[in-house]
């Protein structure tokens, strides 16, 4: 009766919201299974950035809502960004659902399922919902817990630590700052001490997690030196021994200044990967979109960072269809997007999110337009990507070997620019830094051999 299985869908603060929760309910003495087929409780952790995810985790809901007809004692619960976003209303669909917790409250699961399961076993007839949407001053202090991987399972290599919640920026096409709430960040030490306990832990690579990480500390913190507090977590993570690679996402371009760039020159141990989100590459949508930057400013943060580090690694979020992008618009983005030569991008077609100054502008741009626009964003990322990969080829880049593959005898890793190698290895070598020379390239995928001599006192 407590075996959960939790489905996350959305980015990667989903991800690390739902391990947490896994890791609460755990010490509770909740199971976590990986069959969602063969559980007691169902939690999906929902995003709710774009209509599609929102669909796909109500169509999984309404699916699931079935297993109570065969077992009345089964729990399903919505967590996360669409129960923010929709709260009780989730039930006139939804009516079997039987929790709907928001973002502030995901460290209340195990209290609700408690309470939940208490009341079956009491007789009280199912039907009574649970629904908490409420804000919580403090909730970004919550998300802490890791799990405790367990003796057998592979050692967690990298992980995710959350340093921020919410955001204040109000992009017109967003719905992050009503399911997150406003911007709260985490107090440094606490950061820094969760690093070093995963350090400790054997994990060797931190990506930071938040919605604007450039902004992270602004309220609480003062510059020192002209340095942000933002890079002053950088160098006290950078400090700890035992973590060997420091990513993190995202940035936002209007906070991306000197003391970061020049932070890629002094700590080593920041990868040299950037997801810097550019949205649109027309001056005029990004204004509408109210993104305080240009194309040309932009372009210059790309162009510091490449100064400092030849080799840099670029990603970014784009929309293509905002209200109002013409074509002219587009081919600015094109531009932008060519110029910068990224290895990897998210592209996204505009989703009206209801709520969102967005939502209610004229000139909505056609379903056709969206799809060519994408389409053709989407064939010179996958050029530019495989060129870059052939680079690779006879190189030898550092790969941090982090577990078996997903289909097969070999190992997985990646590279500092974050592409992803596939090689032969021996399961001691997860966790190590090991030299691997570059054979073969797709367009998302190295394969190669690691260079073993020397590395035998790592492994
Ligand atoms: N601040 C976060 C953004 C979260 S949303 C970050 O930088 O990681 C992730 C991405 O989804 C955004 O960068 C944007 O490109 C895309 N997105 C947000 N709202 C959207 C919408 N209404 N339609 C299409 N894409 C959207
Ligand atoms: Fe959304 Fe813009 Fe914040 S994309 S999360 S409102 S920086």
């Amino acid at each position: 009766m407590n075996r959960v299985f939790i489905k996350t869908y959305g980015c990667q603060m989903n991800e690390r919201d739902s391990e947490a929760v896994a890791a609460m309910l755990r010490a509770r003495g909740y199971r976590i299974v990986g069959d969602e087929n063969d559980c007691d409780v169902l939690l999906l952790n929902t995003c709710s950035v774009r209509d599609a995810a929102e669909q796909k985790a109500i169509g999984k809901a309404g699916y699931a809502q079935h297993r109570k007809k065969k077992n009345p004692d089964f729990i399903l619960g919505i967590l996360g960004c669409m129960a923010q976003n929709r709260g009780a209303e989730l039930l006139d669909r939804l009516p079997d659902v039987d929790l709907i917790v928001g973002t502030q409250k995901f460290h209340q699961v195990p209290d609700y399922l408690d309470n939940l399961r208490a009341a079956r076993a009491a007789g009280v007839p199912v039907g009574a919902s649970i629904v908490d949407i409420a804000e919580e001053a403090g909730s970004q202090n919550t998300i802490r817990d890791h799990l405790e991987p367990d003796a057998e399972a592979t050692p967690q290599v990298g992980a995710f630590v959350s340093i921020q919640q919410g955001c204040n920026m109000d992009c017109a096409f967003c719905i992050v700052p009503k399911t997150r709430g406003d911007e709260r960040s985490r107090p440094m030490d606490e950061i820094v001490a969760e690093c070093r306990t995963l350090a400790e832990r054997g994990v060797r690579e931190i990506t930071l997690l938040g919605q604007i990480v450039t902004s992270y500390g602004r309220r609480d913190y003062v510059h020192t030196n002209g340095i942000s507090p933002f890079v002053q977590l950088l160098e006290r993570v950078h400090a700890i021994s035992g973590i060997e690679r420091i990513r993190f996402t995202s940035p936002h371009p209007r906070g991306f200044k000197q003391d970061l760039v020049e932070a890629y020159g002094r700590l080593p141990k920041l990868c040299g990967y950037v997801h810097l989100p550019m949205q649109s590459g027309s001056n005029r949508i990004l204004r509408a979109m109210n993104r305080p930057y240009t194309r040309e400013r932009y372009l210059e943060i790309v162009n510091a960072l490449r100064a400092v580090r030849s080799d840099m690694y670029f990603s970014t979020d784009i929309i293509v269809g905002f209200p109002g992008e013409t074509e002219e618009d587009f081919q600015q983005t094109r531009e932008l997007f060519e110029a910068v030569n990224y290895d990897m991008a998210y592209i996204f077609k505009y989703s009206i999110r209801t709520g969102t100054p967005a939502a209610t502008l004229p000139d909505q741009v056609s379903e056709e337009a969206k799809e060519a626009r994408n389409q053709l964003l989407l064939d010179l990322l996958q050029k530019n990507s495989l060129r870059r990969n052939d680079l690779l080829l006879g190189t030898v880049e550092e790969v941090l070997v982090e577990g078996p593959a997903k289909n097969g005898a070999r190992f997985t890793g990646r590279t500092r620019g974050n592409r992803v190698a596939i090689f032969d290895a021996h399961p001691r070598l997860i966790g190590s830094l090991v030299p691997l020379k570059i054979e073969r390239a797709s367009v998302s995928t190295l394969y190669g051999e690691l260079v073993l001599s020397g590395v035998a006192e790592v492994a």
